[in-house]
């Protein structure tokens, strides 16, 4: 039953496409699965491997109950391949090709440019679990442990997903291509990850917090241009890992909002009205809010980048093709084809940054990173609420798009956090007010304590306002073993 809802569960690899019956692609399935095995003990979470972890699987593909909730070990997990259900009569829609019947099979002339996009979506899931690998053992709480190691298991399933679509659609090459998706390592300077922000070190719990915000919401809007596309299996994979997605930025979103929260109350509790007496909050054993701010300028830098130049041919052509769409597409009223339309690029000009309109074809980069800033805008609203709720007077910015960029148009300028081009010199004397310092960065890591009582939290951090499946608050969510 290739397109139903229910997940077989019998064989070696939870699936809903089929596998019983094709051959083919089991055995590739089951060839590579002991290699991902090898991969996650060696470049999966460090420790805790024994363990008993409190873990959703899902168990079915639609909006309602897909999960459920057990303790298993995570070498354990049942990785499986899940696809959304098929919407009959689905046609391709957007590009050249749009209103045609939606894809079952690769289209030939587009062959090289689908492989070359599941590879690289496929390459941002091992590397970000290879990034956070050696968080479990600083965890603040076994609530945080169990939602780290969550968010690592499904990033090792939104990989057998990627692996599904090489091996089923691309044959020997996907198989080759699914091998070396194993190769590759986070910061290893000789076969590193394929996007920047998938090399960076992820070494303490406000940076996961901050990666699992902003860089998962990275992964949101990829994974939702994709889940357009006119190549159906993409398209109903892509909507199922959307669905595992959320809980991801909710970890990112959450987290910070419970330090933000836990900093305020130190603070009043302590008499303090100013977020800038840094040594004294440092004092309280919580993270200053400048801190906060500072980090959350890197992340959305780190992560603006992954959207790529903001002019793009490849963008372009995945567009025109019908393989990879906008952000929410489908609910665009345009002509879905955009040829003659234009789309505004900020870009610096002789010192300053202005605003051109160009083709909006190759501005497709650019478009997805402005609904991504919005998208993320909403978040940091939502946090600034817990600094109305505790009566301190801060609120989180999000710096310019232009600021500290690697990639794009302004990879060849410094500017501040609000955009204004800045001179090598003014950018080296600034820098340390708007991105982390040394100093700062070792600040986090002192407070990097294990917490592993029960219902307990290290300083820094507030504990949820509700349990995970809506356990009680002194859960034990990992049963610490070896
Ligand atoms: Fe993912
Ligand atoms: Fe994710």
């Amino acid at each position: 039953m290739p397109d139903g809802a229910a997940i077989d569960y019998d064989g070696l690899i939870p699936n809903n496409v089929g596998l019983a019956e094709d051959l083919t692609v089991r055995r590739a399935l089951e060839t590579w699965h002991p290699g991902y095995i090898d991969w996650w003990k060696t470049m999966g979470p460090e420790g805790f491997q024994a363990s008993q972890v409190f873990l959703r699987t899902a168990v079915g593909v639609g909006s309602d109950n897909w999960a459920k909730f057990d303790f298993v070990r995570m070498p354990d997990y049942r990785w499986g391949v899940l696809l959304a259900p098929k919407v009959e009569g689905r046609v391709i829609p957007f590009g050249a090709h749009k209103g045609e019947p939606a894809w079952q099979e690769v289209p030939g002339e587009y062959r090289a440019m689908l492989r070359r996009l599941l590879v690289i979506q496929g390459d941002t899931e091992p590397a970000s679990v290879e990034q956070q690998r050696h968080l479990g053992a600083t965890a603040p709480s076994l609530y945080d442990m169990r939602n780290l190691f969550q968010v690592n298991v499904e990033e090792g399933r939104h990989l057998w997903a990627m692996v599904y679509l090489l091996q089923k659609y691309f044959g020997r090459d996907g198989r080759e291509e699914a091998q070396d998706l194993l190769k590759r390592r986070s910061g290893d300077p000789d076969s590193p990850r394929m996007l920047g922000a998938f090399n960076e070190r992820t070494p303490d719990w406000l940076s996961f917090f901050m990666f699992t915000f902003f860089t998962d919401r990275d992964g949101k809007m990829q994974l939702a241009a994709l889940a357009q596309s006119g190549f159906d299996p993409l398209s109903r994979t892509c909507r199922f890992m959307l669905t595992e997605e959320a809980h991801h930025m909710f970890v990112g979103e959450s987290g910070v909002q419970r330090i933000i929260q836990r900093t305020c109350e130190g603070m009043k509790a302590a008499g303090i009205a100013d977020p800038y007496d840094v040594a004294r909050i440092r004092e309280l054993g919580v993270i200053d809010l400048p801190t906060l701010q500072k980090k959350a300028n890197l992340h959305f830098a780190l992560t603006l980048d992954l959207f790529g130049n903001e002019i793009s041919t490849n963008a372009a052509n995945a567009f025109n093709s019908g393989l990879k769409g906008r952000y929410q597409e489908d609910r665009l009223t345009d002509d879905h084809r955009l040829t003659g339309a234009t789309y505004p690029v900020l870009r610096p000009r002789d010192g300053v940054i202005v605003n051109e309109d160009v083709p909006a074809l190759s501005a497709l980069n650019m478009r997805l990173r402005d609904d991504y800033v919005a998208d993320t805008a909403a978040g940091v609203a939502r946090w600034n609420r817990t600094f109305a709720q505790t009566g301190i007077d801060f609120r989180i910015t999000l710096p310019h798009v232009a600021f500290h960029r690697r990639i794009g148009e302004f990879a060849a300028v410094h500017t501040d956090t609000d955009g204004l081009i800045l001179s090598s010199e003014d950018w080296q004397r600034r820098k340390e007010t708007m991105i982390p310092s040394s100093e700062d960065d070792a600040f986090i890591a002192s407070l990097m304590r294990p917490e592993r009582r029960r219902g307990a939290f290290t300083s820094w951090i507030a504990p949820p306002r509700q349990g995970i499946d809506n356990r009680p608050g002194d859960f034990e969510y990992v049963k610490i073993e070896g």
